[in-house]
């Protein structure tokens, strides 16, 4: 985690509305975050965040994961890195995709794969994380933008922020308020990542001091 990259090119890949994608986007677009968004690829071929990403001119694909139903694996991994490599990608975001990514993403894109979670890791990891913490009744959640290893939300953790938990909370109001920090979250992660402070001390991401 030692060289600086100018200016990132970001590959998405998601499965859902991609709320996160558009706040990447809506950075970069503000002049916020050094980068292009490259392309969008989905599992889901109506998936929200496809339609969003053509909305904005972006290149926006469904990738056919099959034959696999939680994971990224095999053929439908190479068709994915094909089509990142396509588009110059050289920075994948994980925003909402629902598929364990196995090693062959992840050293096609060394040290470049982040994922964000709902929840303070290593708290509440896998799904429905919100419901998770309502269910053990923590009264701060939050989230968690990471690189991505090989476990499932175990990565180095990038940067966090809290939500407070509210008594009258249901899964929904509790999940829309973690997606607003969340939207805050990643661009900030992108843009320390673009400006080249983070450097990775084992488990520890840190931001380099001046002239470091
Ligand atoms: C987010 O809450 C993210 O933390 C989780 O999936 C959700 C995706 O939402 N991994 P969106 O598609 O970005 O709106």
């Amino acid at each position: 985690m030692s060289a600086t990259i100018s200016r990132l090119r970001i590959g998405v890949l998601g499965s859902g509305s991609g709320s996160n994608m558009q706040s990447i986007l809506d950075a970069i677009e503000a002049g916020r975050l050094e980068a292009v968004l490259a392309c969008v690829l989905s599992d889901v071929p109506d998936a929200g965040i496809l339609e969003r990403a053509r909305r904005h001119g972006v290149p926006a694909f469904h990738v056919d994961p099959a034959p696999f139903r939680t994971k990224l694996d095999g053929e439908a991994e190479q068709r994915y890195i094909a089509t990142l490599r396509q588009h110059g990608v050289d920075t994948v975001v994980l925003a909402g995709f629902m598929r364990i990514v196995k090693r062959g993403l992840l050293t096609a894109f060394p040290q470049r794969v982040l994922n964000i979670h709902p929840a303070l890791l290593p708290s509440f990891p896998g799904l429905a994380a919100w419901q998770q913490a309502l269910d053990h009744g923590v009264k701060i959640t939050g989230c968690t933008v990471h690189f991505v290893d090989e476990g499932t939300d175990s990565g180095p953790i990038i940067l966090q922020r809290c939500v407070p938990v509210k008594d009258d909370d249901t899964p929904a109001s509790l999940h829309a308020r973690i997606q607003v920090e969340e939207h805050l979250a990643y661009p900030e992660a992108l843009r320390l990542l673009a400006s080249g402070q983070l450097r990775c001390e084992g488990r520890r991401v840190l931001l380099r001091s001046n002239g470091a």
